[in-house]
C-alpha cells in the first residue's frame, strides 16, 4: 500500500491514521465514525504530488486506445487520483469501468428535459457499479497478503466481491439475508465460488455478524465502510465529466441504499474541484424506495442532522437497507451540492423501470428509482427543463428478471399500491405491460398478434 500518497482521516472526529492502523471493521477507535482517503499531497498549490489537471486529461484519454491491462480499466485509467496501492501491478481488473453514456430521448421528451442521459454502471463485467469498487478495494486486500475477504450483501457487491476474489485466487465468504435477494446476484456468487451463506435476518443484521467476525478472524471487510472501496467507485464522476468535455452535468441522480455509492461519486467530483480539473460540481441527489427510506427522512425532518434506522421493506431489494453505514457521508454530499433526497413508492419504481426498458437499455429495480425521483422533482419545479440531468443506473436488467417478468404479468404490484384500477399510475402500468402471448403457432395468428399489440 502506498502510505506515502494518502491517509485516512476520521468523517467524524477528524482524526488522521495511516493505512494499516485502521481496525477490521474501518471504525476510527476514537468516535466510530468511519474514514475517508485522504491525499495530503493535493493541498499545496505547487507542491510535486499535485496532478497537473491539463495533463489528466490528455493522459486518461490517450490510454482508452492503450491495449496495457491496467489503462484498459475505466478505473485505473484515473490511478494518478488512486494513489492507494504500493506497485499497480497488484490490482485486479476485470476491465470495469467506461460505460457507456446513453442520451434517453423518449423520456427527455416526456420530461420536457433536452439533456437527459443514463450512465449505465450495470454494463460492468459483473452487471453493476459495485465492480468499480471491488477493483480497488480487494487490489488493497491483496497487496496487504489477506487470504479472506468477505463482505454483507444485498446481492451486488457479493457477486462482484466473488469475482475479483477468483481473479485474483483470494477465498471469498459472503452473508446475505435469505430469501431477501434476487437470484442473478446469488447465482453468481455461487459460480465465482464464494463460501455463500444465508442469513435468516435482514442486510443490516448480516453487516453487524460480519463486523462481529472480521474482529475475529484475519478477513478483509469489503463492504462499503471499506474507504478503499469508495475510491473506485469515485471514477464514474471522473468518466461523467470527460464524457461532458469536463463541463459538468447540473444534476446526478443516483439510488440510496448503504448510501456508500453517492458519497464516492460525491469525494469524486469535489476532488476534481479542487484539483481544477472542473469548475463546478452537480447537484447531487439521493433517491430512495419509500419502504427503505431512512435518509429521506431525515432530510425531511431535519436536513439531514440525524438518522433514525427503519425496518427496510421493498421489492428493489438492492436497497432493502434500514441503517444505512454510510449516511452522515452521503448527507454531506447533498448537501454540500444543493441536492434532494427523496423517496418513491413501488409503484413509482416499477412504471420507471418499465419507462427504462421501453429506451432499449433496462436496468434493475433499485437503479429506476432515479427516474422515479426525478419525475418528482421535476413536477415539484425543482430541476428546470433547460437542465443537464444524469442518471446513474447501477445495475442491469438481468440481475432481477423475475422482478421484470411479474411486472409484465401484472402480478407484481397489489391494487393498493397502484391505487386501484382507474388510477393514473394502474393506467400507466397498463399502457407499459408487454406480457408474452399464446399464439398458436401459424403466420396468420402470429401477424394477427402483432397488429393487436400495435393496435
Ligand atoms: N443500486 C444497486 C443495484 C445496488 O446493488 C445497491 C447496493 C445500490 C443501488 C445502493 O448503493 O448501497 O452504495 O447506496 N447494493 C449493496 C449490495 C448494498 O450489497 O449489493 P449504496
Amino acid at each position: 500500500m502506498n502510505e506515502n500518497l494518502h491517509q485516512l482521516r476520521c468523517f467524524g472526529c477528524g482524526g488522521r491514521i495511516r493505512g494499516p492502523e485502521a481496525q477490521p471493521d474501518f471504525r476510527c477507535a476514537s468516535c466510530g465514525e468511519l474514514f475517508e482517503v485522504e491525499y495530503p499531497g493535493w493541498t499545496e498549490r505547487r507542491g510535486p504530488d499535485r496532478p497537473n489537471p491539463g495533463a489528466l486529461k490528455w493522459l486518461w484519454r490517450d490510454r482508452r486506445c492503450s491495449s496495457e491491462r491496467l489503462d484498459q480499466s475505466g478505473v485505473w485509467r484515473f490511478r494518478e487520483l488512486l494513489p492507494i496501492l504500493d506497485n499497480f501491478g497488484n490490482a485486479v481488473t476485470l476491465r470495469e469501468g467506461n460505460t457507456p453514456l446513453y442520451h434517453l430521448p423518449r423520456l427527455s421528451k416526456k420530461l420536457g428535459i433536452d439533456q437527459l442521459f443514463a450512465k449505465h454502471q450495470g454494463m460492468n463485467p459483473t452487471g453493476s457499479f459495485k465492480d468499480t469498487g471491488m477493483t480497488s478495494a480487494l487490489s488493497v486486500a491483496r497487496e496487504r497478503g489477506f487470504e479472506w475477504v468477505a463482505c454483507a450483501s444485498t446481492g451486488n457487491t457479493s457477486a462482484a466481491m466473488a469475482a475479483y476474489a477468483a481473479r485474483s485466487g483470494l477465498k471469498s465468504l459472503v452473508l446475505i439475508p435469505e430469501g431477501k435477494i434476487a437470484w442473478g446476484k446469488l447465482s453468481q456468487a455461487m459460480d465465482y465460488g464464494a463460501v455463500t451463506c444465508q442469513l435468516p435476518v435482514d442486510f443490516d443484521r448480516c453487516l453487524n455478524v460480519l463486523t462481529e467476525i472480521v474482529r475475529q478472524a484475519p478477513i478483509y471487510l469489503l463492504n462499503s465502510v471499506n474507504p478503499y472501496r469508495l475510491e473506485g467507485q469515485k471514477t464514474p464522476a471522473f468518466e461523467i465529466a470527460e464524457a461532458f468535455d469536463w463541463n459538468v452535468p447540473d444534476h446526478l441522480i443516483v439510488p440510496g441504499g448503504n448510501l456508500g455509492n453517492s458519497s464516492a461519486l460525491g469525494k469524486g467530483f469535489r476532488e476534481m474541484q479542487d484539483l481544477g480539473l472542473v469548475a463546478r460540481k452537480p447537484r447531487i441527489s439521493v433517491i430512495q424506495a419509500a419502504g427503505a427510506n431512512p435518509l429521506a427522512q431525515s432530510f425531511a425532518r431535519d436536513h439531514g442532522a440525524t438518522l433514525e434506522p427503519v425496518e427496510a421493506q421493498t421489492r428493489a431489494t438492492a436497497i432493502r437497507i434500514g441503517n444505512p453505514a454510510s449516511w452522515r457521508k452521503a448527507a454531506r454530499v447533498i448537501q454540500d451540492t444543493g441536492g434532494w433526497c427523496l423517496d418513491v413508492t413501488e409503484a413509482e419504481i416499477a412504471v420507471a423501470k418499465a419507462e427504462i426498458g421501453a429506451e432499449g437499455l433496462g436496468c434493475e429495480p433499485a437503479s429506476a428509482v432515479t427516474l422515479a425521483g426525478l419525475k418528482k422533482l421535476r413536477a415539484q419545479g425543482a430541476v428546470g427543463s433547460g437542465e443537464t440531468v444524469v442518471l446513474l443506473l447501477t445495475g442491469h436488467t438481468l440481475k432481477d428478471a423475475d422482478y421484470t417478468i411479474d411486472f409484465h404479468r401484472g402480478t407484481l404490484l397489489t391494487d393498493g399500491e397502484t391505487g386501484g384500477i382507474d388510477s393514473v399510475v394502474a393506467k400507466e402500468i397498463s399502457g407499459l405491460r408487454r406480457n408474452a402471448i399464446p399464439v398458436e403457432a401459424t403466420p396468420a395468428a402470429v401477424l394477427a398478434a402483432m397488429r393487436g399489440a400495435s393496435a
